[in-house]
């Protein structure tokens, strides 16, 4: 993966595995070299971004002679990279080493004669390969790249098969992250839809945010997109010169107005347009408007959004922890996989807890430690250079981009121990009247009576987690009660590769929340969870006795 070659992960691993004296002076050497080679957040996007540019996407037919392919597109150019996958047929992404070679290619190709309908002539780098004859199929299929999540079962086994809940926790990170080639395919999306809104304005750029580029996606989720219009108030002009010109615009009510505007002339393009694009609705009047739609060719939802840059910054501010220390992303993955298997999130909106809110619980729950694992939100501002500082909207959103810069603490938990702490923290967390705050890294007073208050990193007078009702936050805090019980059980922690254990256990439906009684039933018809559902069954009176012992001090 790209990531090592990065350095970014090499440098959160090597902090990882010191544990004596001798190795961690050597780590430190090697911690500052890894980090001094590492690239920034914005330097890591702008190079994908720019590699997406010069990338195009093509429907294959079935049988496919890849050297032949190879061969008959490298007449525009050298090709950098390339995959194929499966998404309403097979599909190839190249990636070519110079942008010259999409404009030689787009010189070539026609905009086909349909029979009985009309084209849009609009020449997008989506196309399709026509293979005259039938091909002979001696030659080898291309390998095709998986862009679909492991099924709940295939993780369980996957998990049963591994040796210890620190291996378990690693090897669901391995599983469900994005893969190289599915980042591209992120980031080639945003490049082919800006194709589109640049008909409009040509500085534009369309840029991922959300679990995408924060290292805490999983395979299947969501492309959140910004349209980002800043290049175009670049100016060359000095101030204070006699004479001066500027644009005549036309006005709208408000910053919000506008913004509805542009996503509304942009959403309606794409719906008509939009080669691939299918099922666009404006949901101008969320909070944040946005316009959906789903991209075939790709297979991703897709949700665009305007004038949105604290989203990006903190995803910036994710991406950062991600990568300070393995434990932190293993941590989220396991506990958003946690989350979903027992329907604390949802792809539904509503009021449930967010995989946003959770990653923040997640963060804070990191700072707590002793010592801490993650530094809080106010010393990553105090360690920023000046070329870091970045107020959006009068909100103070700076912090510092140069991960060497910041020196962690030894802490050598495990990840079970850490599990467990993070589910026994959140069963007795006082939410009735503290707020989770990563700035100062300290729970602080509510200010106000919502169920759960998570404070937005970097507009501080808002709540995250609003959204939050109360019956959604008991069965957060019932299922942690119980899966921090379920961690104490030894029979949970003994080994077996035809049952699930350890972490595998605790996706098992509960009996505690609500929406567990209805799974019951299913559960019967798993035999391999039956050792595992004496234990829950007896979790009923012993259980909620441990706990609620554990809450009242
Ligand atoms: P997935 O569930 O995997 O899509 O995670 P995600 O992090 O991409 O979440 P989502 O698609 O819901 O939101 C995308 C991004 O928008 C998040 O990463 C946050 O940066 C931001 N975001 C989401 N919800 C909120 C919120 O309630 N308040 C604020 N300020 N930002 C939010
Ligand atoms: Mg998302």
């Amino acid at each position: 993966l790209d990531k090592f070659s990065l350095g970014l992960e090499t440098q959160a691993q090597i902090r990882f595995t010191s544990t004596t004296s001798a190795i961690k002076a050597q780590t430190e050497n090697k911690t500052a070299k890894a980090a001094k080679e590492s690239k920034t957040f914005q330097a890591i996007q702008e190079e994908r971004r720019e590699a997406a540019e010069r990338s195009v996407l093509i429907n294959c037919p079935p049988k496919i002679n890849e050297k032949k392919f190879l061969d008959y597109l490298s007449k525009h150019g050298t090709i950098n990279k390339h995959f194929f996958y499966n998404s309403y047929g097979a599909n190839a992404v190249v990636e070519f080493s110079s942008r010259e070679s999409i404009a030689s290619l787009k010189d070539s190709i026609n905009i086909p004669a349909v029979e009985h309908e009309a084209a849009v002539p609009f020449k997008s780098r989506l196309l399709s390969l026509k293979w005259p004859g039938s091909q002979s199929s001696n030659h080898p299929m291309p390998k095709f790249k998986e862009q679909s999540p492991a099924s709940i079962s295939e993780i369980t086994q996957l998990l049963s098969e591994q040796d210890s809940i620190d291996e378990q926790l690693q090897c669901l990170t391995e599983t469900l992250q994005l893969t190289e080639e599915n980042i591209s395919l992120r980031f080639l999306v945003c490049s082919l839809l800006r194709d589109i809104a640049g008909a409009y304005f040509p500085e534009c750029i369309i840029r991922p945010f959300g679990s995408s580029v924060n290292s805490f996606g999983k395979l299947g989720c969501d492309v959140d997109m910004i349209l980002d219009l800043n290049g175009i108030y670049a100016t060359s002009q000095k101030k204070g010169s006699a004479l001066s010109l500027e644009y005549q615009v036309k006005r709208g009510a408000s910053e919000r107005a506008v913004t509805q505007s542009i996503l509304s002339v942009i959403g309606k393009c794409v719906d008509q347009f939009g080669p691939g694009c299918v099922g666009v609705q404006n949901i101008l009047q969320a909070r944040c408007p946005l316009v959906r739609f789903a991209h075939q060719p790709t297979g991703f939802q897709c949700d665009l959004t305007a004038n949105n840059r604290v989203a990006m910054k903190s995803s910036e501010l994710l991406f950062l922890y991600g990568q300070l220390d393995p434990r932190v992303r293993h941590l989220v993955f396991g506990v958003r996989c946690w989350a979903r298997a027992h329907s604390i999130t949802s792809s539904i909106p509503g009021a449930w807890i967010t995989n946003f809110s959770l990653t923040l619980m997640v963060v804070f729950f990191l700072q707590q430690r002793n010592p801490p694992i993650l530094p809080t939100l106010d010393q990553l501002k105090e360690l920023a250079g000046p070329s870091d500082k970045c107020v959006i909207e009068g909100n103070d959103c700076t912090i510092v981009s140069d991960l060497s810069k910041i020196a962690l603490q030894q802490n050598t938990d495990t990840l079970e121990k850490l599990l467990q702490e993070f589910f026994e923290f959140y069963g007795n967390f006082p939410f009735n009247k503290a707020s989770i705050n990563i700035r100062k890294g300290k729970e602080q007073t509510k200010p106000e009576t919502t169920a759960l208050y998570i404070q937005n990193p970097f507009e501080t007078t808002l709540n995250i987690s609003k959204n939050v009702n109360a019956t959604q936050l008991e069965r957060f805090v019932a299922l942690s009660r119980e899966s921090a019980w379920l961690l104490q059980q030894k029979e949970i922690l003994k080994q077996s590769s035809d049952s699930p254990w350890g972490f595998a256990a605790l996706l098992l439906p509960s009996v505690t929340s609500g929406a567990g009684v209805k799974s019951r039933s299913k559960r019967k018809l798993e035999p391999a969870s039956s050792r595992i559902k004496n234990l829950l069954d007896s979790l009923k009176i012993k259980g909620g006795e441990t706990v609620a012992k554990k809450g009242s001090t």
